[in-house]
Protein backbone atom coordinates (compact mmCIF):
# COMPACT_ATOMS: atom_id res chain seq x y z
CA UNK A 1 0.00 0.00 0.00
CA UNK A 2 1.46 3.39 -0.98
CA UNK A 3 1.20 6.30 1.11
CA UNK A 4 -0.01 10.06 0.23
CA UNK A 5 1.47 12.85 1.24
CA UNK A 6 -2.55 14.86 0.96
CA UNK A 7 -4.64 12.06 1.04
CA UNK A 8 -5.35 9.09 3.26
CA UNK A 9 -6.49 5.72 1.55
CA UNK A 10 -7.87 2.55 3.45
CA UNK A 11 -9.29 -0.36 2.64
CA UNK A 12 -12.12 -2.38 4.49
CA UNK A 13 -13.68 -5.50 2.49
CA UNK A 14 -14.85 -4.02 -0.75
CA UNK A 15 -15.13 -0.92 0.26
CA UNK A 16 -12.48 2.24 -0.25
CA UNK A 17 -12.38 5.28 1.62
CA UNK A 18 -10.04 8.29 0.14
CA UNK A 19 -10.07 11.06 2.71
CA UNK A 20 -8.64 14.33 1.47
CA UNK A 21 -6.29 15.18 4.39
CA UNK A 22 -5.26 18.99 4.71
CA UNK A 23 -7.09 19.82 8.01
CA UNK A 24 -5.07 23.05 8.80
CA UNK A 25 -6.42 24.36 4.81
CA UNK A 26 -9.92 23.26 5.23
CA UNK A 27 -8.57 20.15 2.29
CA UNK A 28 -8.13 22.89 0.26
CA UNK A 29 -7.33 21.22 -3.57
CA UNK A 30 -3.85 21.51 -4.72
CA UNK A 31 -2.20 20.11 -7.47
CA UNK A 32 -0.97 17.35 -5.13
CA UNK A 33 -3.91 16.35 -4.16
CA UNK A 34 -5.76 16.59 -7.45
CA UNK A 35 -2.86 14.45 -8.83
CA UNK A 36 -2.74 12.03 -5.49
CA UNK A 37 -6.52 11.75 -5.40
CA UNK A 38 -6.65 10.53 -9.86
CA UNK A 39 -3.35 7.96 -8.73
CA UNK A 40 -5.72 6.31 -6.37
CA UNK A 41 -8.76 6.05 -7.41
CA UNK A 42 -7.21 5.06 -10.94
CA UNK A 43 -5.15 2.19 -8.86
CA UNK A 44 -8.22 1.29 -6.69
CA UNK A 45 -10.41 1.10 -10.22
CA UNK A 46 -8.88 -1.48 -11.86
CA UNK A 47 -8.81 -3.76 -8.11
CA UNK A 48 -11.41 -6.76 -8.79
CA UNK A 49 -11.31 -6.59 -4.95
CA UNK A 50 -12.74 -3.25 -4.87
CA UNK A 51 -16.60 -2.79 -5.62
CA UNK A 52 -16.97 1.05 -4.25
CA UNK A 53 -15.14 3.83 -3.45
CA UNK A 54 -15.99 6.55 -0.68
CA UNK A 55 -14.20 10.33 -1.21
CA UNK A 56 -14.82 12.07 2.08
CA UNK A 57 -12.98 15.16 3.75
CA UNK A 58 -13.09 15.82 7.33
CA UNK A 59 -15.95 17.08 9.73
CA UNK A 60 -15.60 20.84 9.31
CA UNK A 61 -14.74 20.47 5.52
CA UNK A 62 -15.35 17.81 2.59
CA UNK A 63 -12.90 20.46 0.77
CA UNK A 64 -13.32 24.04 0.79
CA UNK A 65 -12.22 24.68 -2.79
CA UNK A 66 -8.97 24.82 -5.49
CA UNK A 67 -6.32 26.00 -3.51
CA UNK A 68 -6.13 29.81 -3.62
CA UNK A 69 -2.61 30.71 -2.28
CA UNK A 70 -1.46 28.35 -5.28
CA UNK A 71 -3.71 29.92 -7.90
CA UNK A 72 -3.01 33.53 -6.80
CA UNK A 73 0.18 33.71 -8.69
CA UNK A 74 -1.09 31.54 -11.49
CA UNK A 75 -0.88 32.82 -15.29
CA UNK A 76 -2.99 31.97 -18.37
CA UNK A 77 -0.24 30.50 -20.22
CA UNK A 78 0.95 27.93 -17.65
CA UNK A 79 -2.46 27.15 -16.40
CA UNK A 80 -3.22 26.09 -20.54
CA UNK A 81 -0.06 24.36 -21.47
CA UNK A 82 0.37 22.22 -17.76
CA UNK A 83 -3.40 21.45 -17.97
CA UNK A 84 -3.74 23.13 -14.84
CA UNK A 85 -6.69 21.00 -13.57
CA UNK A 86 -6.87 18.35 -15.87
CA UNK A 87 -5.52 15.42 -13.45
CA UNK A 88 -9.47 15.53 -12.16
CA UNK A 89 -10.77 13.87 -15.51
CA UNK A 90 -8.78 10.67 -14.24
CA UNK A 91 -11.65 11.05 -11.06
CA UNK A 92 -14.55 11.07 -13.34
CA UNK A 93 -12.73 7.81 -15.65
CA UNK A 94 -13.20 5.69 -12.56
CA UNK A 95 -16.15 2.89 -13.90
CA UNK A 96 -16.29 1.67 -9.70
CA UNK A 97 -18.89 4.26 -8.32
CA UNK A 98 -17.60 6.68 -6.39
CA UNK A 99 -19.84 7.91 -3.21
CA UNK A 100 -19.29 11.28 -1.78
CA UNK A 101 -19.31 11.74 1.89
CA UNK A 102 -19.85 15.54 2.68
CA UNK A 103 -19.63 16.87 5.96
CA UNK A 104 -19.17 20.53 6.06
CA UNK A 105 -18.04 22.78 3.56
CA UNK A 106 -17.96 21.56 -0.51
CA UNK A 107 -17.54 24.84 -1.80
CA UNK A 108 -15.77 25.68 -5.44
CA UNK A 109 -13.85 22.66 -6.18
CA UNK A 110 -15.24 21.05 -3.37
CA UNK A 111 -18.41 20.88 -4.71
CA UNK A 112 -17.18 20.00 -7.74
CA UNK A 113 -15.84 17.01 -6.42
CA UNK A 114 -18.74 15.98 -4.82
CA UNK A 115 -20.33 16.16 -8.25
CA UNK A 116 -17.77 14.22 -10.07
CA UNK A 117 -18.87 11.12 -7.50
CA UNK A 118 -21.81 9.15 -8.82
CA UNK A 119 -23.87 9.72 -4.76
CA UNK A 120 -24.11 12.30 -2.71
CA UNK A 121 -24.44 11.69 0.52
CA UNK A 122 -24.57 14.98 3.23
CA UNK A 123 -24.59 15.49 6.87
CA UNK A 124 -26.49 18.16 8.45
CA UNK A 125 -24.16 20.49 8.56
CA UNK A 126 -23.20 20.27 4.72
CA UNK A 127 -22.69 23.62 3.14
CA UNK A 128 -22.42 23.52 -1.00
CA UNK A 129 -21.75 26.59 -3.21
CA UNK A 130 -19.42 28.20 -5.90
CA UNK A 131 -18.18 30.66 -4.64
CA UNK A 132 -15.75 31.41 -7.33
CA UNK A 133 -17.42 34.94 -8.58
CA UNK A 134 -16.16 36.14 -5.25
CA UNK A 135 -12.43 35.67 -5.90
CA UNK A 136 -12.88 37.10 -9.58
CA UNK A 137 -12.89 33.39 -11.24
CA UNK A 138 -15.59 31.01 -12.67
CA UNK A 139 -16.18 27.66 -11.42
CA UNK A 140 -12.58 25.43 -13.36
CA UNK A 141 -13.75 21.96 -12.10
CA UNK A 142 -17.09 21.32 -13.93
CA UNK A 143 -19.53 23.13 -11.69
CA UNK A 144 -21.15 25.28 -14.05
CA UNK A 145 -21.99 22.00 -15.84
CA UNK A 146 -22.93 19.33 -13.27
CA UNK A 147 -24.45 21.96 -11.20
CA UNK A 148 -26.45 22.97 -13.83
CA UNK A 149 -27.46 18.99 -14.78
CA UNK A 150 -27.80 18.41 -11.21
CA UNK A 151 -30.22 21.21 -10.22
CA UNK A 152 -31.61 23.02 -13.09
CA UNK A 153 -30.70 26.00 -14.67
CA UNK A 154 -31.65 29.13 -12.57
CA UNK A 155 -30.70 27.46 -9.34
CA UNK A 156 -27.43 26.83 -10.47
CA UNK A 157 -27.33 30.11 -11.97
CA UNK A 158 -28.40 31.90 -8.74
CA UNK A 159 -25.71 30.16 -6.72
CA UNK A 160 -23.02 30.43 -9.14
CA UNK A 161 -23.66 34.22 -10.24
CA UNK A 162 -24.36 34.92 -6.55
CA UNK A 163 -21.43 32.72 -4.80
CA UNK A 164 -24.33 31.89 -2.08
CA UNK A 165 -23.74 28.66 -0.08
CA UNK A 166 -26.43 26.20 0.40
CA UNK A 167 -27.43 23.80 3.27
CA UNK A 168 -28.02 20.08 3.11
CA UNK A 169 -31.91 20.20 3.32
CA UNK A 170 -31.59 22.53 0.12
CA UNK A 171 -29.07 20.93 -1.55
CA UNK A 172 -31.34 17.34 -1.76
CA UNK A 173 -34.60 19.88 -2.24
CA UNK A 174 -32.60 20.23 -5.37
CA UNK A 175 -31.65 16.86 -6.36
CA UNK A 176 -27.87 17.54 -5.50
CA UNK A 177 -27.93 15.40 -2.43
CA UNK A 178 -29.76 12.09 -2.40
CA UNK A 179 -29.55 11.39 1.59
CA UNK A 180 -29.08 13.65 4.86
CA UNK A 181 -27.73 12.19 7.81
CA UNK A 182 -26.69 13.50 11.25
CA UNK A 183 -23.22 14.03 11.31
CA UNK A 184 -21.78 11.49 13.33
CA UNK A 185 -23.86 9.23 11.46
CA UNK A 186 -22.03 10.13 7.77
CA UNK A 187 -19.27 7.51 7.46
CA UNK A 188 -21.44 4.98 8.83
CA UNK A 189 -24.06 5.39 6.20
CA UNK A 190 -21.80 6.09 3.14
CA UNK A 191 -19.92 3.03 4.43
CA UNK A 192 -23.60 1.01 4.33
CA UNK A 193 -24.23 2.44 1.18
CA UNK A 194 -20.90 1.50 -0.37
CA UNK A 195 -21.05 -2.13 0.93
CA UNK A 196 -24.18 -2.40 -0.37
CA UNK A 197 -22.76 -2.05 -3.74
CA UNK A 198 -19.55 -3.41 -3.14
CA UNK A 199 -22.04 -6.49 -2.73
CA UNK A 200 -23.51 -6.66 -5.90
CA UNK A 201 -21.78 -7.97 -9.36
CA UNK A 202 -18.73 -5.63 -10.52
CA UNK A 203 -20.19 -5.81 -13.91
CA UNK A 204 -24.00 -4.41 -13.53
CA UNK A 205 -22.65 -2.00 -10.89
CA UNK A 206 -19.85 -0.67 -13.70
CA UNK A 207 -22.04 -1.07 -16.43
CA UNK A 208 -25.26 0.83 -14.61
CA UNK A 209 -22.90 3.30 -13.82
CA UNK A 210 -21.25 4.06 -16.88
CA UNK A 211 -24.63 3.90 -18.90
CA UNK A 212 -26.56 5.72 -15.77
CA UNK A 213 -23.93 8.45 -16.85
CA UNK A 214 -24.47 8.81 -20.35
CA UNK A 215 -28.14 9.99 -19.86
CA UNK A 216 -26.60 13.79 -19.71
CA UNK A 217 -24.22 13.36 -22.43
CA UNK A 218 -26.75 12.32 -24.71
CA UNK A 219 -30.12 12.36 -26.70
CA UNK A 220 -32.40 10.43 -25.59
CA UNK A 221 -32.70 7.73 -28.73
CA UNK A 222 -28.62 7.55 -28.39
CA UNK A 223 -28.73 6.87 -24.26
CA UNK A 224 -31.59 4.29 -24.90
CA UNK A 225 -29.54 2.89 -27.22
CA UNK A 226 -26.28 2.77 -25.55
CA UNK A 227 -28.88 1.08 -22.86
CA UNK A 228 -29.70 -1.91 -24.61
CA UNK A 229 -26.55 -2.14 -26.33
CA UNK A 230 -24.63 -2.87 -22.81
CA UNK A 231 -27.89 -4.69 -21.82
CA UNK A 232 -27.39 -7.03 -24.34
CA UNK A 233 -24.01 -7.44 -23.26
CA UNK A 234 -24.55 -8.45 -20.13
CA UNK A 235 -25.52 -11.53 -21.05
CA UNK A 236 -21.72 -12.24 -21.91
CA UNK A 237 -21.05 -12.26 -17.92
CA UNK A 238 -21.02 -15.00 -15.46
CA UNK A 239 -23.02 -13.22 -13.51
CA UNK A 240 -25.70 -12.75 -15.70
CA UNK A 241 -26.24 -16.88 -15.33
CA UNK A 242 -25.80 -16.51 -11.68
CA UNK A 243 -28.19 -14.19 -11.08
CA UNK A 244 -31.14 -15.30 -12.75
CA UNK A 245 -30.06 -19.26 -11.90
CA UNK A 246 -29.59 -17.91 -8.68
CA UNK A 247 -33.34 -16.17 -8.31
CA UNK A 248 -34.93 -19.37 -10.33
CA UNK A 249 -33.28 -22.05 -7.15
CA UNK A 250 -33.97 -19.20 -4.77
CA UNK A 251 -31.31 -18.78 -3.32
CA UNK A 252 -28.05 -15.99 -2.93
CA UNK A 253 -25.90 -15.09 -5.84
CA UNK A 254 -22.47 -15.53 -5.62
CA UNK A 255 -20.88 -13.36 -7.96
CA UNK A 256 -18.10 -13.48 -9.82
CA UNK A 257 -15.15 -11.70 -8.26
N1 LIG B 1 -7.62 27.58 -0.62
C1 LIG B 1 -6.55 27.72 0.18
N2 LIG B 1 -6.64 27.85 1.50
C2 LIG B 1 -7.85 27.80 2.04
C3 LIG B 1 -9.02 27.65 1.27
C4 LIG B 1 -8.86 27.54 -0.13
N3 LIG B 1 -9.91 27.35 -0.95
N4 LIG B 1 -10.09 27.65 2.09
C5 LIG B 1 -9.60 27.80 3.34
N5 LIG B 1 -8.26 27.88 3.31
C6 LIG B 1 -7.34 28.05 4.45
C7 LIG B 1 -7.38 29.45 4.99
O1 LIG B 1 -6.56 30.28 4.22
C8 LIG B 1 -6.85 29.22 6.38
O2 LIG B 1 -5.46 29.06 6.31
P1 LIG B 1 -4.50 29.79 7.41
O3 LIG B 1 -4.95 29.23 8.72
O4 LIG B 1 -3.13 29.36 7.00
O5 LIG B 1 -4.77 31.25 7.28
C9 LIG B 1 -7.45 27.88 6.76
O6 LIG B 1 -7.76 27.24 5.51
C10 LIG B 1 -8.72 27.98 7.57
O7 LIG B 1 -9.63 28.80 6.84
P2 LIG B 1 -10.41 30.03 7.49
O8 LIG B 1 -9.59 30.64 8.58
O9 LIG B 1 -10.85 30.91 6.38
O10 LIG B 1 -11.65 29.27 8.14
P3 LIG B 1 -13.10 29.85 8.47
O11 LIG B 1 -13.76 28.80 9.27
O12 LIG B 1 -12.97 31.22 9.03
O13 LIG B 1 -13.82 30.01 7.05
C11 LIG B 1 -14.51 29.29 4.83
C12 LIG B 1 -14.19 28.88 6.29
C13 LIG B 1 -15.79 30.16 4.81
C14 LIG B 1 -14.75 28.02 4.04
C15 LIG B 1 -13.34 30.10 4.24
O14 LIG B 1 -12.14 29.40 4.50
C16 LIG B 1 -13.44 30.33 2.76
O15 LIG B 1 -14.21 31.19 2.33
N6 LIG B 1 -12.63 29.61 1.95
C17 LIG B 1 -12.57 29.78 0.52
C18 LIG B 1 -13.79 29.22 -0.17
C19 LIG B 1 -13.68 29.45 -1.66
O16 LIG B 1 -13.70 30.56 -2.14
N7 LIG B 1 -13.61 28.35 -2.44
C20 LIG B 1 -13.51 28.41 -3.90
C21 LIG B 1 -12.07 28.34 -4.31
S1 LIG B 1 -11.88 28.68 -6.04
C22 LIG B 1 -12.17 27.22 -6.82
O17 LIG B 1 -12.50 26.23 -6.23
C23 LIG B 1 -11.95 27.23 -8.30
C24 LIG B 1 -12.48 26.08 -9.04
O18 LIG B 1 -13.70 25.90 -9.24
C25 LIG B 1 -11.60 25.13 -9.67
Amino acid sequence: ERTFETILVEVNGRVATVTINRPDKLNALNTTVQREMAEAVEALDVDPGIGAIIVTGSKKAFAAGADIAEMAELEYPGTFTEDFMGNWSRLTRARTPLIAAVSGYALGGGCEVAMMCDIIIAADNAKFGQPEINLGVIPGMGGSQRLTRAVGQYKAMDMILTGRTIGAEEAERAGLVSRIVPTDDLLAEATKVAETIASKSKYSAMVAKRVTARALQTTLAEGLEYEQANFYAMFGTPDHKEGMTAFNEKREPKWDR
